[in-house]
């Protein structure tokens, strides 16, 4: 029998038709505040960094870093770390937190997947991570930038299933979830490219607690492309009805199962 031969970065290229949601700045900037705030309540980031085992005297890479979920645990931990993202606010928000925790070893960088990395002068680091921000369109060509950048490793985490997204805020509105390509098709490509690498998953129940209905309004509109105000009336009216209290907020009455892949690679030094 013939072998089936896909062009997984063409196949993945196809399923994010209709997926533009963050792929630009100005959503990621608007949404990060509320992120920054929420990513510290689960322990993915203990997870990651538990996996990836990074030594002391490392530098790392973290591309789409987002307001340093892993850029500042790691700083602790390595001599230095890299971050880079292409939303200001998120920057703004890494380099605030690095002054208040008195963290000197995180060179903060504004870039983005299509932009050529000599010219931003990102250079070669021990290891590389991309944490929940590979969204490039031209999938291969992420990952050769990702690995050529790499000295010993590679880490990224990609979707599994439905990934952040809470199939009830669309039911709510009356619209129905599709997903995007998940990590299937970056480990696809992967082998594709040669590239043999190991998949763990890191799962964890997400449970956010908002202090009132209008925060948690915010913290789930942001799943809704082109939300009109309709949609967020009847959000509104779902978020009233569902939420209960928790301590001095509010959360649903059950927690999501979030998976994400993290799919790792050594370099090959011989
Ligand atoms: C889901 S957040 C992840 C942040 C952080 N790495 C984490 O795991 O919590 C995705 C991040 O990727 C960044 N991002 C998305 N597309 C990007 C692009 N084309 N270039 C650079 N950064 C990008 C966003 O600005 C955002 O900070």
């Amino acid at each position: 029998m013939d072998r089936i031969e896909i062009d997984w970065n063409a196949a993945w290229q196809k399923a994010r038709e209709g997926f533009s949601q963050g792929s630009d700045s100005s959503f990621w900037d608007k949404r990060a505040p509320a992120f920054a705030r929420h990513v510290k309540e689960t322990d993915y980031e203990k997870r990651f960094l538990d996996l990836m085992q990074p030594a002391p005297s490392w530098s790392v890479l973290d591309f789409g870093c987002g307001a340093g979920t892993l850029a500042i645990p790691l700083a602790r931990r390595v001599a230095s770390v890299t971050a880079v993202d292409f939303s200001r606010v998120m920057l703004d928000l890494l380099r605030q937190s690095c002054r208040e925790e008195g963290i000197t070893n995180v060179t903060p960088l504004h870039g983005s997947w299509d932009d050529d990395w000599e010219s931003l002068g990102i250079g070669s680091h021990d290891a590389v991570i991309a944490s929940r921000s590979l969204v490039a369109l031209d999938l291969r060509e992420a990952i050769t930038k990702l690995d050529r950048a790499a000295r010993r490793s590679v880490h990224i985490s990609s979707l599994v299933g439905d990934g952040p997204q809470d199939r009830r805020i669309y039911e709510a509105v009356g619209r129905t979830l599709v997903s995007g390509p998940d990590y299937i098709y970056l480990y696809n490509l992967l082998y594709q490219m040669g590239i043999r690498a190991t998949i763990n998953f890191i799962t964890h129940r997400e449970w956010k607690v908002y202090g009132n209905l209008d925060e948690a309004l915010e913290g789930n509109c942001w799943m809704l492309k082109d939300v009109t105000r309709e949609e967020l009336g009847l959000l509104r009216r779902y978020l009233a009805a569902t939420l209960q209290a928790h301590g001095s907020g509010w959360r649903m009455p059950e927690p999501r199962v979030v998976r994400w892949a993290l799919i790792s690679w050594e370099k090959d030094t011989e």
